[in-house]
């Protein structure tokens, strides 16, 4: 191992006989040492790394690195499946620092800087398109909003090319939300960046069961005894899939209810118990998750009357009585007022943990552009 020391002893750099990238280990008077790597090569600029760093712990405005053991070494988060409990639990923690980093009047740290991120939204989004753009901004990287509607796409150039062509930029993460199932995973097996799955059809949207799992968390802290209602179209809700495994992991029980034909043939495989009747399902609940009805994935079928549906399944306060006295409420937005949810209770910030999503969604994309990051820094085979 070869290794440097800086600032009389209190930063020291070194060289692992299997990497080659600098480690910086930061020890700072009465606290505990961070190690991380500096993500570079080059002595030089390991060094400015190292020396920044050092000087963000000494500032107010400080994050501190995570210097728990990490134990998510993975460098693309594209499904839930590929997650374990503690991994969850890991990223969980990793956020919460970011939760009051984000109250603080200056909230600009250079902990990314000089790293590349590209946004590659090729369905709608408002929150999770900005919320990543602002985490990335906030952590000092640069983050470029690919305008896909006017690529080269058009032009007839396939998915895959469009991204080998941006990975020849040589970016740090690739952030993919597209109406394809499964495609940020096949990209992850192309290019050399990482892949975060921003929504992939019907199929998946990690961070967002993340976020909302972080959203409970800080309610609840524990979920071993919480029992969890998500309500509505299952069927084409990557929302409610990627909740369902990452929810279960972590000890939640977890009801679905919904119109029978908006249940996944596969319903019964899950870790949750079903329910076509709001009333019964809502029983003994915690959490009543509500999702907007993916019209856009219901094509040529007959969608209900929305009068009809409200009556049914839409949330209001007669039926959350139905759930536990003090139960809160969640939606992932956007969301369809007096369709799925009542709008006085949506807006109710007693009851509704809609907005606290949104905010919780900025900590948790934070912490994984960090960790997936360092763990490029860490990995020599990416
Ligand atoms: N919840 C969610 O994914 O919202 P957007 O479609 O606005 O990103």
């Amino acid at each position: 191992m070869v290794s440097k020391i800086l600032k009389s002893g209190h930063i020291k750099l070194y060289k692992r006989e299997n990497s080659n990238f600098w480690q910086m280990k930061i020890k700072l008077p009465k606290l505990k040492a961070i190690r991380s790597s500096t993500g570079s090569k080059l002595l030089k600029e390991a060094e400015k790394i190292a020396l920044k760093n050092y000087s963000i712990l000494n500032k107010d405005n400080k994050i501190n690195i995570s210097s728990s053991k990490n134990v998510f070494k993975k460098i693309h988060l594209v499904e839930t499946a590929d997650l374990n409990k503690e991994e969850i639990e890991f990223i969980l923690n990793a956020s919460k620092k970011y939760i009051s980093f984000n109250k603080q009047r200056i909230k600009k740290s250079n902990l990314l800087e000089g790293r590349t991120i590209f946004n590659l939204f090729f369905e709608d989004s408002t929150r999770t398109r900005t919320s990543f753009e602002v985490a990335a901004k906030r952590l000092g990287a640069d983050i470029i909003n690919v305008a896909v509607k006017d690529s080269s796409i058009n032009k007839g150039e396939t998915l895959l090319d469009t991204m080998t062509t941006i990975n020849s930029m040589n970016p740090d993460i690739l952030i993919v939300r597209h109406p394809e199932e499964g495609i940020s995973k096949k990209i992850s097996s192309t290019v050399n960046a990482s892949v975060i799955n921003a929504g992939d059809g019907s199929h998946e949207h990690p961070t967002q069961a993340l976020l909302d799992a972080l959203t409970i968390k800080n309610k609840f802290n524990s979920f071993a005894k919480l029992q969890i209602a998500i309500c509505g179209d299952i069927l084409h809700s990557r929302v409610a899939r990627s909740n369902i495994t990452i929810l279960s992991k972590l000890g939640a029980k977890i009801n679905v209810i919904g119109p029978k034909k908006w249940l996944p043939k596969n319903i019964k495989k899950l870790p949750v118990k079903i329910f076509n009747d709001m009333e019964k399902g809502l029983q003994n609940c915690d959490i009543v998750m509500m999702l907007r009805i993916q019209k856009e994935r219901i094509v040529e079928k007959i969608m209900p009357n929305q009068k009809t549906y409200f009556k049914k399944y839409g949330l209001d306060y007669k039926k959350l009585k139905y759930a536990n006295k003090n139960a809160f409420v969640m939606h992932p937005g956007p969301m369809n007022r007096g369709v799925e949810i009542d709008s006085k209770l949506a807006d109710d910030i007693t009851r509704s943990l809609i907005q606290e999503q949104v905010a919780m969604g900025v900590a948790i994309r934070m912490a994984c552009l960090e960790l997936i990051i360092k763990n490029r820094d860490n990995n020599v085979n990416h």
